[in-house]
């Protein structure tokens, strides 16, 4: 899969794409990552990518020539026809607080696609023509606001590229993530057996693999139960994990 990132501060990538599963990706081809930096797509003499707004008011806004020059560029979509000939389905997001709220099912849609576009923000805004003639999809990843959409693009490329065949050591890696089933994931331990007199629970050595899995579905619900109800309000329980949820209602709470 093949991510263009486009951006003024192109310096921010690298020490995250650089570093473990990303880095490893990268090396094996299964996700090709290209930094633009918009300010190359300039052409006046000071490369100018942003100015005051019209109408007065503080901050500055990106401009829409460079931006719109960096993706066509890129992307070669044809700007002189009217409308501009698109992109056939290439993605062009917008990362902003004023999008749809990233959340696991996104990273799924979006991990469909072999090619996808990413457009980070900076100063107060970006000129408003940028977002209706240009960008198909716009994306927040929670309602705060940052100095800018680079953090909130890094987090798309790590989220999808993680959902890629082969990208995680493991191919069931994802399966079992919070969030990927709809429920929060069941506890891990690893070694050792007893720590500082706490112990792993007995369940996990005894090598019963239907009792291991039995206890890791009521662990899920569990937590998801104790930590996030309204996520199973949308989940489709069985009739083992109703039960399992009812016997729960006395004791509410149980697990911090
Ligand atoms: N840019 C600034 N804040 C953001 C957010 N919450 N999500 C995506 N892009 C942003």
């Amino acid at each position: 899969m093949q991510f263009e990132v486009f951006t003024l501060l192109p310096e921010i990538f690298p020490p995250y794409l650089d570093s473990s599963i990303l880095k490893r990706a990268r090396e094996r081809n299964l996700i090709n990552i290209r930094v633009h930096n918009i300010r190359d797509y300039t052409r006046d003499k000071h490369h100018t990518t942003d100015d005051n707004p019209f109408g007065g008011g503080g901050g500055m806004v990106m401009k829409p020539e460079p931006v719109f020059e960096a993706i066509e560029t890129v992307l070669e979509i044809d700007a002189s026809q009217t409308p501009p000939v698109p992109a056939s389905n290439i993605p062009i997001i917008l990362l902003t607080p004023q999008g749809r709220v990233f959340n696991q099912s996104i990273a799924q849609e979006l991990s469909q696609y072999p090619r996808i576009v990413l457009l980070c923000g900076r100063y107060e805004g970006i000129d408003e023509r940028i977002r209706e003639h240009l960008v198909t999809d716009e994306i927040s990843i929670g309602d705060y606001v940052l100095t800018g959409g680079e953090l909130p693009a890094l987090i798309l490329i790590d989220a999808i590229a993680r959902l890629l065949p082969d990208v995680l050591g493991d191919p069931t890696g994802a399966q079992d993530d919070s969030h990927a089933s709809g429920l929060l994931e069941y506890p891990h331990y690893t070694r050792p057996p007893e720590f500082r007199g706490w112990k792993a629970p007995d369940v996990l050595l005894s090598g019963d693999h239907a009792k291991i899995e039995k206890w890791r579905r009521e662990q899920s619900l569990l937590r998801t139960f104790n930590k996030r109800p309204d996520m199973l309000e949308k989940f489709e329980l069985t009739k083992k994990d109703l039960k399992f949820i009812e016997s729960l209602k006395p004791q509410e709470k149980s697990e911090k």
